[in-house]
């Protein structure tokens, strides 16, 4: 997949890194005053929300041609990309051909390496993932950091802010599912805005899945007003709903 980015991003020698508080078994923000994930240590959350909500087992296993590609809005501490990883070995190891997955995900503060080896050393049973991921993870100025943790899968990390990001985003194939895990949205509400659910909806075709935790009528509105389809579904551990939805 060929993957580029049109003028209008600031360009910058060093990323401002993210200031992240580590305590336990959670990674917070005090910036945002948010965490970046809401289960402690596991990672149900993450495998509910976005691997199920996007129907990942299933669409990747009968697969859809030779590529996947998965876009994600907040890449954070990489928990989704770890379990992402996950699935796809237990995915191989039961057989079959998977399709090359390409993880396009959008982080305007990144972690200093040395604070996302601490953050990922909070997941259980993900070691094998953060290992082959750490290996791999170099961030050198704005823009797409490309890093192959493993075969099968490539990871664009880019660098900047969401609406810059997805308004010059240029991508050879549609996206096929979309994570949406800015902070709330209360909090963090540029991750949410109808000017960047368009630019998702840009990058989308019909039967592109989208899978976040929040149930915001803002969320909501905006996902709907740039064209996607979405309902309210069960959701995991203290969140009992989370949306989800689907290019029509
Ligand atoms: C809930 S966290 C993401 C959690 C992540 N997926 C994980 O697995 O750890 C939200 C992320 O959005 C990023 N973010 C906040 N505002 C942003 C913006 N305007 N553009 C791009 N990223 C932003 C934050 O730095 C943070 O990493």
């Amino acid at each position: 997949m060929e993957i580029s980015l049109a003028s209008g991003i600031p360009s910058a020698s060093d990323p401002e890194y993210a200031t992240i508080s580590i305590d336990g078994e959670t990674a917070g923000s005090p910036v945002f005053d948010d965490v970046y994930f809401s289960d402690a240590g596991g990672y149900l959350e993450s495998e509910h929300v976005f691997i199920r909500g996007n129907r990942l087992p299933e669409r990747l296993r009968t697969g859809n041609g030779t590529e996947f590609v998965i876009g994600e809005t907040g890449f954070g501490t990489g928990r989704n990309l770890l379990v992402l990883m996950k699935l796809l070995r237990e995915l191989r190891e039961q057989g079959g051909t998977l399709p090359e997955i390409h993880f396009v995900t959008m982080e305007k503060f990144p972690l200093r390496p040395e604070d996302l080896k601490k953050a990922q050393g909070i997941f259980r049973n993900l070691s094998r993932e953060a290992g082959l991921f750490q290996g791999c993870y170099r961030i050198a100025g704005s823009g797409i950091q490309t890093m192959v943790p493993e075969p099968g899968i490539t990871v664009h990390l880019i660098i900047g802010d969401v609406l810059d990001i997805s308004t010059a985003l240029r991508l050879s194939r549609p996206v096929d599912a979309w994570f949406l895990d800015g902070f709330s949205p209360a909090r963090n509400p540029d991750m949410w805005s109808l000017p960047v659910m368009r630019n998702l909806f840009r990058l989308s075709i019909p039967g592109t899945t989208l899978a976040t935790y929040t149930v915001s009528g803002t969320v909501r509105r905006n996902l709907n007003a740039a064209g996607f389809a979405t309902v309210k579904v069960s959701g995991c551990g203290r969140k009992r709903e989370m949306t989800v939805g689907e290019v029509p």
